[in-house]
């Protein structure tokens, strides 16, 4: 299965794409943690990102696109993906368009998570993450069982740098500037699924699977 996911900042994409590359199988490429662990290492991209990442702004088009064409023609990407927060400007849309056709491959759907701004700064405000393994909690909506501690490996919480009111406030913006159009091209394309990301995230997750069906 070859799937995007789109939403704002906070809808909970994360947190959904872990549930959904488990049951189909399938890898998860999020533009996002690339960019963490290449700041996280220090490379090059990751010193250039951050400029931008700091700021709540978008990463270039150039830089992200290469990435995720890189990516896409490893091996696991054979018998699907699922991207996470790419594309998020048409620029990026239309590229990976053509890499697609490149690759001989079609998308199969785009999961757009639709969330009101209000929550989305009090879920990414809120959120902390497992510097060990990546899991993503939440200080309300999804705590751990011990403060501070991953309930799946005992690791250390952390929070995000951008995640302040105001970068989220920002990220929101650029969000609503250059990443919202998309739900319009590819609902022209007739592969967009809206699912309310209002609800549980159990509730959330079952939708997505309902809209996506069974089969990998
Ligand atoms: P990225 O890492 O992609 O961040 P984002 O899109 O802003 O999304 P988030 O990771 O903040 O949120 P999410 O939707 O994954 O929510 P989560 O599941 O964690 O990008 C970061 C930056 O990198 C960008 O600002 C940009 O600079 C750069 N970048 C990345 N990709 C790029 C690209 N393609 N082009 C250019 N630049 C790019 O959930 C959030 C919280 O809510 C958690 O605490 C969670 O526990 C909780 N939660 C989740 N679901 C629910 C629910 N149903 N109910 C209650 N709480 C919930
Ligand atoms: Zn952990």
């Amino acid at each position: 299965m070859r799937l995007i996911l789109l939403g704002p900042p906070g809808a909970g994409k994360g947190t959904q794409a872990s549930g959904i590359v488990k049951k189909y199988g399938i890898p998860h490429i999020s533009t996002g943690d690339i960019f963490r662990k290449n700041i996280s290492e220090g490379t090059e991209l990751g010193k250039k990102a951050k400029e931008y990442m700091d700021q709540g702004l978008l990463v270039p088009d150039e830089l992200v696109v290469a990435i995720v064409k890189d990516r896409l023609v490893e091996e696991d990407c054979k018998e699907g993906f699922l991207l996470d927060g790419f594309p998020r400007t048409v620029a990026q849309a239309d590229a990976l368009d053509i890499e697609i056709k490149n690759l001989e491959y079609c998308l199969d759907k785009v999961i757009n998570i639709d969330v009101t701004k209000e929550e989305l700064i009090e879920r990414a405000v809120g959120r902390r993450i497992c510097k060990e393994c990546g899991a993503t909690y939440h200080i309300k909506f999804n705590p751990t069982k011990a403060e501070g501690k991953c309930d799946a490996c005992g690791g250390e919480l952390y929070q995000r740098e951008d995640d302040t009111v105001e970068t989220v406030t920002k990220r929101i913006e650029v969000y609503l500037e250059q990443t919202k159009p998309l739900i319009d091209y590819y609902e022209k394309k007739g592969v967009l699924v809206n699912i309310d990301g209002k609800q549980d995230i159990d509730k959330v997750f079952s939708d997505i699977v309902n809209a996506l069906g069974s089969d990998k």
